[in-house]
């Protein structure tokens, strides 16, 4: 099934819809570091042999938000798709959605009719209560056992992430969620075609709560891996790495730049994409240091450069591939 971009209008939030999926499932939350914004340029960068059908299985070790995960498995012939994440309530959610999709309609159903009929500054005080809620219930889930009680979980970090500030769906390092309340005035919290289609779309997925690495024992014959790591900050005052109690340091990148060469050793068809250190200081040859051997395009890429998003400037985002 094609999908074609049809609405390059910027919208708030903090992963800027620029690319509209006209038909079937899309992400379902907001992500920092979404990639929508760019997928008409990666199409461009995606490796022939998945333009030819000759890949099957598609890898996503970073998968956030999955725009890129949407548009290869909606757009391209893969078989199997295995999406990884560090973050528990991302997976927690994935794996709701994929397993419990009827259940999780029937709580965002109840949580939309709730909040929809509350005024202004009710909104606020709904919203309080489920964060406070949602951060002292994380000690009572098993994030490595799948039960009944991931699913109110996931519609509650649909409902925090749809009502949140600007979509920043942000953790401490303690592992709380600390976002303050957004001011939507319809907020969608409740998409339930689109969590119908995402269900169905991630029938091909394995979909696993894990470091990056995990990829390495996963990995089969002729695939294709897209890693989208957390972005080395782009000035000092914007730190866009704190996605999780995880940090992702230059000796990460470093850890991954590894990975990408023993894989690229064996054979599979490799892309990755990062922020361009140039954009702030033209010498930093970190990436080209660190992936000489490989092919590094850039492209462009509106985002916020301060914390409070109200600057956006045109700047680029690097990608390499290894063909
Ligand atoms: C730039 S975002 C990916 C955005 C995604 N491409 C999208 O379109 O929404 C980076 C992701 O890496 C995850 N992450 C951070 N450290 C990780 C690690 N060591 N292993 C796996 N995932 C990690 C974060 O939780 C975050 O979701």
């Amino acid at each position: 099934m094609k999908v074609y971009p049809v609405n390059n209008e910027k919208k708030s939030g903090v992963d800027d819809l620029f690319y509209e999926y006209k038909l079937g499932a899309k992400p379902f939350l907001k992500w920092v570091g979404g990639k929508r914004q760019l997928l008409e340029q990666f199409e461009k960068l995606y490796p022939i042999e998945l333009k030819i059908k000759k890949i099957k299985n598609y890898y996503e070790p970073f998968v956030g938000g999955g725009a890129v995960f949407f548009d290869i498995a909606q757009n391209y012939e893969v078989e199997n798709a295995f999406l990884y994440d560090i973050n528990d309530e991302l997976i927690l959610t994935y794996k709701v959605i994929q397993k419990d999709v009827q259940k999780l309609i029937e709580f965002l159903f109840r949580y939309d009719k709730q909040y929809k009929k509350l005024s202004e500054e009710d909104r606020k005080q709904f919203f309080y209560e489920i964060r406070q809620n949602y951060n002292l219930q994380r000690f009572n889930i098993d994030y490595n056992k799948y039960s009944d009680n991931w699913i109110p979980r996931a519609a509650q970090t649909i409902f925090l992430n749809k009502t949140c500030f600007n979509g920043l769906f942000r953790f401490n390092s303690k592992g709380e969620f600390n976002s303050p309340v957004g001011k939507y005035k319809n907020p969608k919290i409740l998409d339930k075609q689109n969590l119908l289609n995402v269900s169905k779309l991630l029938e091909i997925a394995t979909i696993k709560k894990a470091d990056f690495s995990e990829v390495k024992k996963d990995i089969k014959e002729s695939s294709f891996v897209y890693f989208d790591p957390p972005y080395r900050p782009i000035s000092k005052t914007a730190s866009f790495t704190s996605y999780s109690k995880f940090n992702f340091q230059d000796d990460e990148q470093l850890k991954l730049a590894g990975l990408f060469y023993e894989l690229d050793q064996q054979g599979h068809k490799l892309m990755l994409s990062n922020s361009d250190p140039k954009n702030t200081n033209p010498e930093d040859d970190f990436f080209e240091t660190i992936y000489s051997a490989y092919n590094i395009t850039r492209v462009d890429a509106k985002r916020s450069i301060n914390s409070n998003g109200s600057k956006r400037n045109s700047i680029k985002e690097i990608v390499v591939t290894n063909y």
